[in-house]
């Protein structure tokens, strides 16, 4: 496999929740590998303090403001990326809200806020790049961020979390079977914990659950580790790669 097959050069990658976290890991990893990158989040003034930290040192990161929870933005942030970039090559569904409540404390409320970004936001996102994508005709490459307590770490109160990501990964596999006729993969990264903001932000009960075990390769996992397995798909080389999950858990599974 030629190492060119490994780059991202002259790719456009439109990563959504890329002004904090983990984002920041794959903003960062894919405007390294040589993608235009544009960030899409509601946080502007902290997209634009990513991308002009990243354009100090060379690299190519432009910022769209998106609401995921509001349909209208999506469909304008997307057409907006279009006219001002080209149709990404491209898209990380990323953003994603981490709150807790117990279960039989649970709201509707809670179910609706979580699920509007973390589910149906990707599903909005997919519809509207994905036809950007087609109508360029050069296929593409969709890696949407789930998380490794689906496989494995669990703690009390992430019902609607669960819930919305158990979406996301149902989304992924029908979205691989539609778009592989148009040469675009759709693939899953798992994260593991990763100390970012949103995660010691998150509202709700503390996050008990079984006691820790010592992870096999490290205390926890950093951002550009989940960069790594995003890269990874996004590449030229991955092209018959879709469906596929990849936890990034630090050994956790073996455990
Ligand atoms: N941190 C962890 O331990 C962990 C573990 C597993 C999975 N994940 C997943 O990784 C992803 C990133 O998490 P993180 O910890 O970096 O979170 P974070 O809160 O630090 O960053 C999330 C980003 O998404 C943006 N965002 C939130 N709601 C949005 C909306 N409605 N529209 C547009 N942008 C919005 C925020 O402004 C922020 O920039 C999430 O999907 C999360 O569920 C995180």
């Amino acid at each position: 496999m030629p190492v060119a097959s490994f780059s991202l050069d002259g790719k456009v990658a439109l990563v959504t929740g890329g002004a904090s976290g983990i984002g920041i890991g794959i903003v960062t990893t894919l405007a390294q590998a040589g993608a235009r990158v544009v960030i899409a989040d509601r946080d502007d003034e902290g997209a634009q303090r990513v991308a002009a930290s990243l354009n100090e040192t060379g690299h190519d990161v432009a910022c769209i403001h998106l609401d995921l929870a509001d349909e209208a933005s999506i469909v304008r942030a997307c057409a907006a990326v279009v006219v001002q970039h080209g149709a990404p090559w491209i898209l990380v569904n990323n953003a994603g809200l981490q709150d807790r409540e117990l279960l039989l404390e649970g709201t509707a409320a809670q179910w609706d806020r979580m699920n509007a970004v973390n589910g149906r936001g990707p599903y909005l996102m997919t519809r509207e790049v994905g036809r950007a994508m087609v109508a360029k005709g050069e296929g593409g490459r969709i890696v949407n961020i789930a998380t490794a307590g689906l496989r494995g770490s669990v703690v009390k109160g992430l019902g609607a979390y669960a819930g919305s990501k158990g979406a996301l990964l149902g989304l992924s596999r029908l979205s691989a079977f539609e778009l592989a006729e148009h040469n675009i993969t759709v693939n899953v990264v798992l994260p593991g914990a990763v100390a970012t903001p949103g995660a010691r932000a998150a509202k709700g009960p503390p996050p008990e659950g079984p006691a820790r075990r010592k992870l096999p390769l490290g205390p926890i996992c950093e951002p550009a580790d989940i960069g790594a397995a995003v890269y990874f798909f996004a590449t030229p080389a991955a092209r018959y790669i879709t469906n596929q999950l990849i936890s990034v858990d630090a050994g956790f599974s073996v455990t």
